[in-house]
């Protein structure tokens, strides 16, 4: 469905992407996690057509997006990073305009504006400027916006950034359903349970190389199952294990402040890189 092909950005003497391979499955929920600047935006500009790579090729459904632009920008839709509503505008124009810059016919875009406006719980709204919406209000109307034009491939840079734990959980389930309807989805994220809650697949990308790709479950399994946070001195060190009974007699030798918990997905990152998800 989706494939890079020795992807490499360059940004003057800075490398955004570097030489990343990597091909997602059609109807898939695919997340990809990494720190800040690791190049996570560039891959999704360079989806939505926005970045052009300097080598390497990106295919659409087999196709390469760079020869065939239009069509590629037909069949995606994009909720980027940061907020671009038009404030001014009502939530309904918001929509409205999109569809027209996508050319759907009127009567389709009056039917479809409507039922989207339904699917992200937004119709009470659509007669109010944008700019007066709470943030997870204007996550969810460029969500609508991003679907208005019928996309197969949806990418999600950091659809629920700032959004309290309801919010966040009511993306997630707008991102479920859509993906039952047979929609695949790319997404980007600093949050260990978004990804272990909706993808089916993660890649690890770090400096703008991807260093791990399973499903989570995978991923987890490489590094144990348990994991022992033990605070002493003010220092956190972090001990892994493939079950409890391995790690309990390393616990009981311990002073200090000690914390069993299970594997998850940022261990795997930093046992990989050394530093958090979200850290530069
Ligand atoms: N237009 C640009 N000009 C110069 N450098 C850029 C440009 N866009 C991105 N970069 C650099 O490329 C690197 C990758 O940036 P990118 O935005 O892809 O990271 P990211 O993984 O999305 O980070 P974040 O988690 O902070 O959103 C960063 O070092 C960034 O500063
Ligand atoms: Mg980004």
């Amino acid at each position: 469905m989706i494939t890079f092909h020795q992807v490499t950005k360059r940004y003057n003497s800075l490398t955004a992407v570097n030489n990343f391979s990597l091909s997602i499955a059609e109807k898939e929920v695919f997340g990809l996690l990494g720190p800040n600047g690791a190049g996570k935006t560039t891959l999704i500009r360079i989806l939505t057509t926005l970045t052009r790579p300097d080598s390497g090729s990106v295919l659409l459904q087999g196709q390469d997006m760079s020869r065939e632009l239009v069509k590629a920008k037909g069949q995606i839709g994009v909720v980027l990073q940061h907020i671009n509503l038009d404030g001014e505008l009502t939530v309904w124009e918001n929509l409205e305009l999109h569809g027209r810059l996508h050319k759907v016919p009127t009567g389709k875009r009056k039917e479809r504006i409507a039922a989207l406006l339904d699917f992200c719980e937004l119709t009470e709204r659509a007669g109010e400027r944008a700019a007066v919406l709470s943030g997870g209000l204007k996550r969810r109307l460029m969500l609508a916006r991003a679907l208005l034009h019928r996309p197969s491939v949806l990418l999600l840079d950091e659809p629920t950034v700032g959004l309290d734990p309801q919010a966040r959980r009511n993306i997630w389930d707008l991102v479920r359903k859509l993906n039952y309807q047979g929609l695949t989805v790319f997404l980007t994220t600093h949050y260990i349970e978004e990804a272990e809650a909706l993808c089916s697949r993660v890649g690890l990308i770090n400096r703008g190389e991807l260093i791990a790709l399973g499903t989570p479950g995978e991923l987890k399994e490489n590094i144990g199952k348990i994991a022992v946070e033990h605070l002493y001195n003010g220092k956190n060190s972090y001990h892994f294990f493939s079950n409890r009974e391995e790690a309990t007699p390393f616990v009981e030798q311990m002073t200090g402040k000690v914390t069993i918990r299970a594997v998850n997905l940022e261990d795997v990152f930093m046992q990989l890189t050394n530093r958090k998800v979200g850290e530069h």
